[in-house]
């Protein structure tokens, strides 16, 4: 099967089904709270580098007393075999997703495939009666969106989507501060995030580079950014007005090849990459790519990448905030700019997570009172992947950790509003008007 093959494979048939009522999906998740007391049967389906890791090595390692791998899928089956090689457990691994269902009886699925494919499996899981974790997206369109719904009220099973963000305790003070009420009600938002060259362009080396792979990265990385404001501003939006161009990758640049180690260009190409220099991934992409031609370190100057590489958004929410967005992927510095602007003052945030000099700190955070002082925030130091939020989130799924309700783990409605902000940018750019999130999906 080759890369395009998984892409343009048929989709699952659609499931039937209501519409699931708003209050349904405001659930805190009760189910999977009860594994933190009992030891789960847990799957995997998508075996690349987050199961491997984060939802991998890491819980086999920690969370051994709380959970049972019996199952790795993967639609490559060398790679689930390395998979489970590098996560260091001895389960069964699958290319058939039913067959794993059938033979492995989880009661935890956990969703890291391609993005395109979260809506068919968190589905397949919640139809056999499973609790399904999903990474972020949840979905890549409004019509699998409004299926996971469905299916997940049909089927009265629960998923969390794993919005490891939330769990930073930088991004946990901003909660904070906005619900003292410090800076007053909150009027508009400036929120602007940069991936670098390094990061910003692995994601035109591989699927994310198609819309249809990852629903661009409006869908696929800006998600993250949304749900962090939805659940900020405790509001939901209403209105996505957006802007889209690929000025950097892509047919933009100068030459191409397929991918990096045999190109010919690789010695005057600025964005070179030498995977054989990463002994895990050349295990577990490299000796699986004679299966689905899947290049870990595939050209970003490809002619079929058709996502943005800059782009620009203003979101309305349900409260009457305003938020001018930008997300740009081609940049010299990693991090963002983020300012809430109140009644009686402004918070604003700048985080540094690479950039080509020595900072103080890895974040600064500012309360400026209006009419008053500039009062500096101490941010809380946790090492960690994602500011230390994974291991929190980790710990909240897993282990008996109290948290304050607006802790709680992320539900579908959280994926949904989230998602949709994506999905209603990107659609915005192609309509070229503005898109309203009600006329996407039905809450009700
Ligand atoms: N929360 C975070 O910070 C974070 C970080 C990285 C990735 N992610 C998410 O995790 C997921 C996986 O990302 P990744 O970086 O591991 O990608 P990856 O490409 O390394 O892994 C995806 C895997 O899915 C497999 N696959 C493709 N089509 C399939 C199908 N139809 N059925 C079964 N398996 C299929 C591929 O063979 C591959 O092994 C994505 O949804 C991504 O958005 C989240």
């Amino acid at each position: 099967m080759s890369e395009h093959n998984f892409l343009t494979r048929r989709e699952f048939v659609k499931t039937a089904g209501t519409a699931a009522a708003a209050a349904a999906l405001v659930c805190v998740n009760p189910s999977l709270s009860a594994a933190q007391t009992a030891r789960r049967r847990y799957a995997i389906v998508g075996t690349g580098d987050r199961a491997t890791s984060m939802w991998g090595r890491d819980l086999a390692q920690r969370y051994g007393d709380v959970l049972e791998f019996v199952g790795l899928c993967d639609a490559n089956p060398k790679r689930a075999s390395v998979a489970r090689e590098l996560i260091g457990v001895d389960c069964p691994t699958f290319s058939n997703f039913d067959e794993m269902m059938d033979r492995a009886r989880p009661d935890l699925l956990m969703v890291t495939t391609v993005d395109f494919f979260h809506r068919d499996y968190i589905v397949k899981g919640l139809e056999r009666g499973v609790d399904v974790m999903t990474e972020k997206p949840m979905v890549t369109d409004e019509d699998k969106c409004q299926d996971v719904l469905d299916a997940e009220r049909k089927a009265k099973r629960n998923i969390v989507v794993t919005f490891n963000y939330r769990y930073a305790p930088k991004h946990q003070k901003i909660k904070e501060i906005l619900m003292s009420g410090e800076i007053g009600r909150v009027i508009s938002v400036d929120f602007h995030w940069y991936l670098d060259v390094r990061h910003g362009a692995d994601y035109f080396r591989r699927w994310h580079r198609l819309k249809r792979g990852g629903g661009s990265l409006w869908v696929h990385k800006a998600t993250h950014h949304f749900d962090l404001i939805n659940w900020w501003l405790d509001a939901d939006p209403v209105e996505v007005s957006a802007q889209g161009d690929l000025q950097i990758y892509g047919e933009k640049g100068p030459f191409r090849y397929s991918h990096c180690r045999p190109c010919p260009h690789k010695s005057k190409c600025r964005f070179y990459y030498d995977m054989t220099k990463d002994a895990r991934r050349m295990k577990l992409y490299a000796a699986c790519e004679d299966v689905d031609k899947y290049y870990r370190d595939g050209c970003v100057y490809r002619e079929d990448v058709d996502i943005y590489d800059t782009m620009s958004a203003v979101v309305k929410y349900s409260n009457g905030v305003n938020m001018s967005y930008s997300l740009n992927a081609f940049m010299p510095i990693e991090g963002y700019h983020l300012a809430f602007n109140g009644e009686l003052g402004r918070l604003e945030v700048r985080d540094y997570e690479r950039q080509p000099w020595t900072v103080a700190e890895e974040t600064e955070m500012y309360v400026t009172k209006s009419f008053g002082k500039r009062t500096k925030v101490p941010v809380p130091k946790v090492a960690g992947g994602h500011g230390g939020g994974d291991d929190r989130l980790r710990d909240l799924i897993f282990r008996k950790v109290k948290v304050p309700d607006y802790m709680r783990l992320p539900d579908s409605r959280a994926g949904a509003m989230s998602c949709l902000t994506g999905i209603a940018a990107r659609k915005s750019v192609e309509q070229k008007k503005p898109i309203k999130i009600g006329d996407l999906v039905r809450f009700s």
